[in-house]
């Protein structure tokens, strides 16, 4: 056989869906599985975007689109980007893609070059798709620990003894998957007070989240004063909207925008067009279904947080946003005897059928954090209530 190339053969993965086909194996074996893996919302995406879809087909929007994307999108990109961030993001700013997820890799691609020793700090644990697009583009990957004393924070020592000449990128998440942290201003500008002094550092925002907020309002770094032109704004319409099987992504950034759509034309030429319109009517059209969308996800993480605080040696903060949480499950691991939290989710999948995915898909663990492990609570409140009663049935059998 003729050999794989070295890049394909270290590409990472998103273990989430190598444990998801794990779960729905066992679920289409009939197993009663109650799964906190899957971090999509369990909703179906609103009605009047479904219905703007299909007048796009009726009215044969079926071709090829622009790279960047189609005008009417850019634009209600551009006004939903200034409006939220406090910037003014025009049009030909914004760039449309298949899923947010592509503009990781168009970003590591268009700011740094391959074997150049060029940096990207990312944070640890995080979205693991930074770090494996971070080697595969032949970028040096700086993990940038989130310790829990810091409550998931960027310990600002840290990215200042790991930020450089060599730095390129710095690729920050808020809310942040997995541990549902947000970044709020004064923390933004001590990151961007930090990086000031490197003109060569982009900063890519990945803000897929930025709808998601259960308590405060969100912040862009791209709003804090000087960052705008260096910072890639992310966002998309997988989480908001319960869009991920649609793929609609869109990233802001005046210099790039036009590099993004290059690298668009030489990988998927363009987004769906039928998405694109549905994207237009999720923009522009009534936001009530976001809304109980997201007055649902508020009651969920209430109940699981208080929930996973009275397990017996679980111990868990409140996350700000998104849809997860990341309890610290060090105690339980001794005393259920798990070596560690892959140790304690297999268990729990095959013992107690309970799905939730460990700390090591989300990189390698920082010295000295323990064990944890990351539910998704978007899944109904009954499944929320019926799967903290195996665990506390399970953790009362299993410990020693
Ligand atoms: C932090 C983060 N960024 C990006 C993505 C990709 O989103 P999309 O479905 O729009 O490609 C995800 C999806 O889980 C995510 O959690």
């Amino acid at each position: 056989m003729p050999p794989i190339s070295k890049r394909t053969q270290r590409l990472g993965t998103e273990h989430a869906f190598v444990v998801l086909a794990e779960v729905n194996k066992l679920i289409a074996e009939g197993r009663p599985i109650i799964s906190f893996a899957i971090g999509q919302p369990d909703f179906v995406t609103p009605g009047h975007i479904i219905d703007a879809a299909k007048d796009a087909m009726d009215a044969g929007h079926t071709g090829y689109t622009a790279s960047a994307g189609i005008p009417e999108l850019r634009s209600a990109v551009a006004a939903y980007l200034s409006r939220t961030r406090g910037i003014a993001v025009e049009a030909d700013h914004v760039t449309v893609a298949n899923g947010a997820k592509p503009f990781i890799q168009y970003t590591i691609m268009a700011t740094t070059d391959h074997g150049q020793g060029h940096e990207v700090l990312y944070p640890n644990p995080g979205f693991p798709i930074y770090e494996s697009q971070i080697i595969a583009c032949g970028a040096v990957p700086v993990a940038l620990p989130l310790v829990e004393r810091e409550a998931f924070s960027f310990d600002l020592d840290t990215l200042r003894d790991k930020v450089g000449p060599r730095s390129r990128l710095l690729m920050l998440n808020s809310p942040h998957n997995p541990t549902g942290r947000t970044l709020n201003r004064a923390e933004l500008e001590a990151i961007a007070e930090i990086v000031a002094p490197y003109p060569d550092l982009w900063v890519f925002s990945d803000e897929v989240y930025s709808q998601m907020m259960h308590d405060g309002e969100f912040a862009s770094i791209a709003s804090v004063p000087g960052m705008a032109e260096r910072t890639i704004v992310l966002d998309g319409a997988s989480k908001s909207y319960a869009m991920t099987g649609w793929r609609l992504g869109y990233a802001a950034n005046a210099a790039l925008a036009g590099h993004f759509a290059t690298w668009i034309t030489n990988t998927d030429s363009c987004a769906g067009s039928i998405t694109q319109w549905a994207g237009v009517e999720a923009l522009t059209g009534p936001q009530d279904e976001h809304r109980k969308m997201m007055e649902s996800f508020t009651r969920r993480r209430n109940i699981i947080v208080e929930g996973l605080n009275t397990l017996e040696g679980i111990d868990t903060l409140k996350p700000g946003g998104a849809f997860y949480v990341w309890p610290n499950v060090s105690e339980l691991c001794a005393l259920c005897g798990a070596q560690d939290a892959e140790a304690l989710r297999k268990r729990w999948l095959y013992e107690a059928n309970v799905a939730v995915l460990a700390d090591r898909q989300f990189g390698s663990p920082p010295d000295g954090e323990g064990h944890h492990v990351r539910f998704s609570y978007a899944t109904s409140e009954e499944n929320i209530h019926e799967g903290l009663g195996r665990l506390e049935t399970w953790i009362a059998k299993a410990k020693r």
